[in-house]
């Protein structure tokens, strides 16, 4: 008898896709909204909010740093913001659950509070390194304490200088973190980027008020600006939209409209890989007026082709990679994606090569792994049983591959899509009904 544990789903096959589709406000940019607003002067109004685990964990963290925040409506919150430096000394330990970019541009923001914070979160999240942002907030002057480099990080902040930080691995999470502190520090702080990573930082800085000096490869902010609360609308969120993408791509006869979807060019770079990989991809701006361009994306089915993403392109897909996995397993027999200097998918939300390989391994597909990537070859998906491993990207992945399987596949830990995108399977099911 097949064990099927409570928090698992069963993806049965479909024989269509098509339809309009609106995905969750972006996760990256929930998070920055909301922080951004709590530093500010007066009250921000933010909509279409992330309804995921991670952006609710961001805002249960500022809640436990003495901010204000109440619901105006489904996804839209009033954040009452105490001004630069004003968050209150927290009571109790943080939690940022399965958040990365939580625990990340949070520690950037205590590191310039001259009070104690201690911040922790999930088993996951426990593993992740963290001594990419330990070591340049030390270096400002924080102190920190960790478990070996990993949550939980004890922050005493305050007193913080300007630095030049050049992190050693592209990390939009590491440039941020640094740049909040630089807030609150004195002098100029400046990150210099191996290779270009999500700008959303830099340009909610900017929607608060905050000058921002862009200069090639570095970013510059100077300590001690207030920011302005705003009223801010979060745009769609392309990494979910990513699957909707992967799914019409994969399904024969199939067109799906994304709408309301954030179109940042540095958050793009998926839509010309799935062009690549022989899909059908138009989109366009609706509006750009609010700091992030927001349009409209309508993916078909194409001629599915091989196709591979090459190392300078990781950090701009890096969110991707499991839905273009997706993608490739879906395709006729043969096809292969291929993505090399992905080293960073081992330290995610879970370890995305060896977990990724193992679930399209059980659903069929031919799975090769590298230490920095992987090939995957299409082959008859057979259906049966995956392990998300808890993480939101692996258990949508494997349900949009799922549905061109000659079985049914059971997803085990399939609640975890709620982490970025709740609601996710109704979709599915409204989608490909
Ligand atoms: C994010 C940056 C990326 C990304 C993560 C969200 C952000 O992480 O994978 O999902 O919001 O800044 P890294 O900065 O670790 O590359």
């Amino acid at each position: 008898m097949l064990r099927v544990p409570a928090d698992s789903i069963t993806v049965p096959p479909a024989m269509r896709a098509s339809g309009q589709v609106r995905v969750p406000g972006d996760k990256s940019i929930s998070h920055r909204y909301a922080m951004l607003a709590a530093l500010a002067d007066g009250e921000s109004r933010i909509s279409g909010y992330s309804p995921g685990a991670d952006c609710t964990a961001t805002l249960g963290c500022l809640r436990g740093l003495g901010v204000t925040i109440r619901p105006t409506g489904p996804a839209g919150w009033a954040i009452a913001g105490r001004g630069l430096g004003g968050l209150r000394a927290a009571e109790s330990p943080l939690d940022a659950v399965n958040s990365g970019t939580t625990i990340r541009l949070l520690s950037g923001i205590l590191a310039g509070h001259a009070f104690r914070t201690v911040i922790g979160g999930d088993d996951s999240l426990q593993r992740r390194p963290m001594r990419r942002i330990i070591e340049p907030l030390t270096r400002m002057g924080a102190r920190i304490d960790s478990a070996g480099g990993r949550a939980p990080l004890t922050i005493d902040g305050g007193g913080l200088q300007g630095i030049t930080h050049e992190p050693e691995m592209p990390s939009a999470q590491v440039k941020s973190g640094v740049l909040l502190a630089g807030l609150h520090a004195s002098g100029r702080t400046r990150v210099v980027e191996p290779a270009p990573t999500r700008d959303h930082t830099e340009r909610a800085l900017e929607a608060f008020g905050v000058t921002v000096v862009r200069d090639g490869a570095a970013v510059e902010v100077a300590g001690g600006q207030r920011l302005e609360s705003r009223t801010l609308a979060v745009p769609g969120d392309i990494s979910g939209a990513a699957f909707w993408a992967a799914l019409a791509g994969g399904t024969p006869g199939a067109a799906i409209d994304i709408e309301g979807v954030g179109l940042n060019p540095s958050r793009i770079a998926v839509l010309a890989v799935f062009a690549r990989a022989g899909a059908g991809v138009t989109w366009s701006v609706d509006d750009d007026g609010a700091g992030e361009p927001v349009g409209t994306v309508r993916l078909s089915f194409g001629e599915c082709r091989s196709f591979e993403v090459a190392p300078g392109e990781v950090p701009g897909v890096i969110d991707e990679i499991p839905a273009l996995a997706a993608l490739a397993a879906m395709m006729p027999e043969g096809r292969t994606f291929t993505v090399r200097g992905a080293g960073e998918l081992r330290v995610k939300e879970s370890d995305r090569i060896s977990a990724l390989a193992e679930g399209f391994r059980a659903m069929g597909a031919a799975v090769e792994e590298f230490d920095d990537g992987f090939t995957l070859e299409a082959r008859p998906l057979t259906g049966g049983s995956v392990d998300a491993a808890g993480d939101h990207r692996l258990a949508m992945a494997f349900a949009i591959a799922a549905t061109r399987a000659q079985a049914p596949t059971v997803i085990a830990g399939a609640s975890s899509v709620d982490v970025s995108y709740p609601g996710f399977f109704d979709e599915l099911a409204r989608l490909t009904r």
